[in-house]
């Protein structure tokens, strides 16, 4: 499929003025997407577990104009609160979405926004939050052109999600995603994401993520940034070699269910993430003190119990916790007992393997 695929077949209708809702969940790569380029593609294939608790919900109100514009007006609110922080970024989205959606500017829109996760919490919440407008919008078209098929409405909509930030194409469907061409995953593509195309290890069904908030404050370095530092990067092009054959494995792994191997290859792309952050030009360091106490605990506590508790790490210094539902119980214990005072106010965040977004909008 090319971009072509998702250009937008006029019906000459207007929507009177309405409103639509959907909550989308965030993701956690397993198999990291880092180094971009055109316009948010990827120079590698990466594949996360979709989140369940952690997501955020969007009303995307709208109102047709008398004069079309060029660029759309909208006022956002998080949580019933006026702001403009966010609305850079949505400008920018609605600008690369419109020669897919022209209709987008026969409206102007009210956003209304809330995450589960605290404010700050270290956690990006521009996967789910693009995500979750990128459906309201399909949502429009739909309404527009109530033929398209459900199989092209997810599609697209991790198409525009990826257009507002590349990680957001991946929290559009569950439960594992894939986004990126990789030879080894029928159907993959660098425009969207897909679900994982082959049956799960059940091991792997209800996989838990404790999310544990080591450092709250903004990021030193945004993740836009990060992606440019791969150009010109010494590793980048065995980077991207390393993660494809990362990918490869990981499939195996997930379908046969190995979990020794699951550990491998999860934590070795968290710390491959952070060591081409720290080798790029200018370096940056994005780990705490505490994120390494916590990885050499959750080491030391596999050594001693044999389970198979493991970590990754996104673009900060929060862990992720990863481990199986049949060693929750003993896991739990030690992350309460051992890991949360290395947490901000002993903060962190209970989530597990998710299946998607879902529309909560009225039906009229
Ligand atoms: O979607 P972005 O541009 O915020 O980049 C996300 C990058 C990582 O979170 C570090 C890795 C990933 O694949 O999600």
């Amino acid at each position: 499929m090319n971009t072509e695929a998702f250009n937008y077949r006029d019906t000459g209708k207007i929507l009177s003025k309405g409103n639509v809702t959907w909550k989308s969940p965030s993701n956690i790569a397993l198999i990291k997407y880092w180094g971009k380029s055109g316009l948010q593609l990827p120079k590698n294939a990466s594949l996360s577990f979709t989140l369940n608790a952690s997501s955020t919900s969007t009303t995307l109100e709208f109102r047709p104009v008398d004069n079309v514009v060029n660029t759309p007006e909208f006022e956002v609110y998080v949580d019933t609160e006026k702001t403009d922080v966010f609305k850079p970024k949505i400008a920018v989205f609605f600008d690369r979405i419109k020669n897919y959606v022209p209709f987008i500017t026969d409206y102007k829109y009210s956003i209304f926004t809330k995450n589960t996760f605290p404010h700050s919490s270290g956690i990006a919440s521009s996967a789910s939050g693009m995500s979750a407008l990128a459906l309201c919008v399909m949502e429009m078209e739909k309404k527009l052109n109530p033929s398209i098929t459900e199989d092209y409405f997810y599609k697209k909509a991790s198409f525009l999600a990826r257009l507002g930030s590349g990680s957001a194409a991946r929290s559009v469907k569950g439960s594992i995603v894939v986004w990126g061409v990789h030879e080894a995953i029928p159907d993959s593509s660098d425009l969207y994401g897909i679900g994982f195309p082959f049956p799960i290890h059940p091991v792997f069904k209800n996989f838990h993520d404790t999310i544990l908030l080591v450092d709250k404050g903004q990021k030193p370095v945004s993740s836009s940034l990060g992606h440019n530092l791969m150009e010109n990067h010494p590793y980048a092009a065995s980077r991207f070699v390393q993660a494809t054959d990362n990918l490869h494995k990981l499939s195996i792994v997930l379908q046969k269910g190995l979990l020794k191997e699951f550990i491998e290859i999860v934590e070795s792309e968290a710390l491959s993430l952070h060591a081409m952050m720290m080798t790029s030009n200018p370096y940056f360091i994005l780990m705490q003190p505490n994120t390494l106490a916590i990885i050499n605990k959750i080491w030391q506590f596999r050594k001693e119990t044999n389970t198979h508790v493991c970590f990754t790490l996104d673009a900060g210094a929060n862990v992720h916790v990863l481990f199986p539902d049949d060693e929750k119980t003993e896991i739990n214990d030690f992350i309460n007992n051992e890991l949360l005072p290395y947490c901000q106010n002993n903060q962190y965040i209970c989530d597990n393997i998710g299946t998607g977004s879902t529309s909560i909008s009225q039906r009229s």
